[in-house]
């Protein structure tokens, strides 16, 4: 008899680690790799996966760990749903490739209606298919561009919006991401991201941060830009590598009306923060605000690359030959998005609305147990743990957070880092209770034995 979903997913739902980490055969793989794999990758602990399943991922060792990063928040759905699977494996015996440049095919419509139908605000939408998060930003920059005549960009200090040089240029992260490449595009200008903890206008915490909005006409539209040459302001509701930092939701209202006002398009970067993970279809939704376009990547295949760039469809409106991808919108991708949509909207963007607030509530009060927490926060299964030398001073401790990622590694809990100093928290959304609880069981020991020594 065939196995249900569930049973498949409930075989294994909590880590078993056979050796000590890395085992041999991940040893072996890791010196490989480093003969031969580019060096500008930023591997942390050395995980060397085999295969995946719901929130799982064994090693080549046969190491199984819990998995708390989903591939950089994309297998969404988890590792290898199997109506994901089934979905990509008939979608390859009949169609592989056709090139939606030049041809039309049925599944592309029904994801583009579909994406559509869930995109915020009323109007119409239409969509363009990419392969990644930083072709759906590109994407946006030449769409915002086309679309006002208007050439200059506003973007956040902090955000992460991709490495190709469009997107790059866009990109306040990190220093390392840029030097080195030289002239990026001109006509960015980057604002304070607001940042409820850490005001960037010298605020008490928690600061709604409306002010890092007014900045646009306080101080860019007076001294920088005018507004009228001011094509868009990218914005991620919630900043995703730059710390897992949600924009209050008075900052966004505020940004929204600016932009309405001088006809500048909002663009939301959704490819971290959108497909369900806060719990709602867009983390924009939360404010209650309408981007005029939206980006979306990661989660939306549950790990084919696929990205999408939907815009009002008064927006959309270039020409043929104005933008293209040959892969872009590929059929087996297309297949997985839609199976990904159905399993999204019948459980998982619930399920990550009610266990991240599980989670939220087992960590809020951290910083008040742990001395070396400064702040949790997030929305849905989205979730910052800051990690601090000092609560009062407020000083980053980038290598305590890498100290607690690595230990929870060894306990079989996969994590990642977010920005200088905070705990990346970015389960699969079907992750159930006993899972979040163990993950921050682990988390919370990790911390408390870091912070012994620190
Ligand atoms: C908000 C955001 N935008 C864009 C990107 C770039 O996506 P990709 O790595 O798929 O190009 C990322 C990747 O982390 C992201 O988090």
């Amino acid at each position: 008899m065939e196995k249900s979903v569930d049973a498949i997913l409930s075989e294994a739902k909590l880590p078993n680690l056979m050796t000590p980490l890395p085992g041999p055969n991940a040893k072996a793989v890791i010196a490989r790799d480093a003969q031969s794999i580019s060096p500008s990758y930023t591997r942390g602990y050395p995980l060397v996966a085999k295969s995946g399943r719901g929130a799982m991922v064994e090693d080549v060792d046969g190491n199984v760990f819990l998995d708390f990063a989903a591939g950089i928040a994309v297998v969404s759905t988890g590792h290898c749903h199997p109506r994901v699977v089934k979905a990509i494996q008939e979608q390859a015996a009949e169609l592989i490739h056709i090139s939606c440049t030049d041809f039309y095919y049925p599944g592309l419509v029904e994801l583009a209606e579909r994406l559509g139908a869930v995109a915020p605000g009323k109007e119409a939408k239409k969509v363009f298919f990419g392969n990644s998060g930083a072709e759906a930003v590109e994407a946006a920059i030449k769409l915002a561009r086309y679309h006002t005549r208007r050439d200059k960009i506003i973007a956040f200090q902090g955000c992460f919006h991709g490495r190709t040089m469009g997107a790059l240029s866009l990109t306040a992260s990190k220093a390392v991401q840029r030097k080195g490449f030289g002239a990026l595009l001109a006509g960015v200008f980057h604002i304070p991201y607001p940042n409820s903890y850490r005001c960037p206008h010298g605020n008490p915490s928690p600061c709604t941060c409306v002010e890092s909005a007014t900045y646009l006409e306080r101080e860019i539209f007076k001294r920088l830009a005018d507004p009228e040459e001011v094509a868009a302001v990218f914005v991620e509701p919630i900043q995703g590598e730059g710390g897992y930092v949600p924009a209050p939701k008075e900052f966004l209202v505020e940004l929204q009306r600016i932009c309405r006002k001088h006809g500048i398009l909002l663009v939301c970067d959704e490819v971290q923060s959108g497909m369900g993970r806060t719990g709602k279809w867009w983390a924009c939704q939360h404010a209650g605000i309408e981007p005029d376009i939206v980006c979306v990547a990661k989660g939306i295949a549950s790990g084919m690359p696929l990205s999408a760039t939907i815009a009002r469809a008064s927006v959309m409106d270039w020409k043929p030959g104005a933008h293209a991808s040959t892969f872009g919108g590929n059929p087996v991708c297309v297949a997985a998005a839609l199976a990904t949509m159905d399993l999204l909207e019948s459980q998982y963007i619930e399920n990550a609305r009610r266990v991240g607030e599980f989670l939220f509530a087992r960590m809020a009060n951290w910083p008040a147990r742990h001395r070396i927490v400064g702040d949790v926060r997030g929305k849905g299964l989205m979730i910052g743990v800051e990690i601090v030398r000092d609560q009062k001073t407020k000083e980053r401790a980038g290598d305590l957070r890498e100290a607690i990622v690595d230990l929870a590694f060894e306990k079989g809990v996969l994590f990642l880092g977010a920005g200088e100093n905070t705990v990346r928290i970015a389960p699969p959304l079907l992750i159930d209770e006993e899972q979040a609880e163990f993950a921050a069981r682990t988390l919370e020991e990790c911390i408390i034995e870091v912070g012994k020594s620190a």
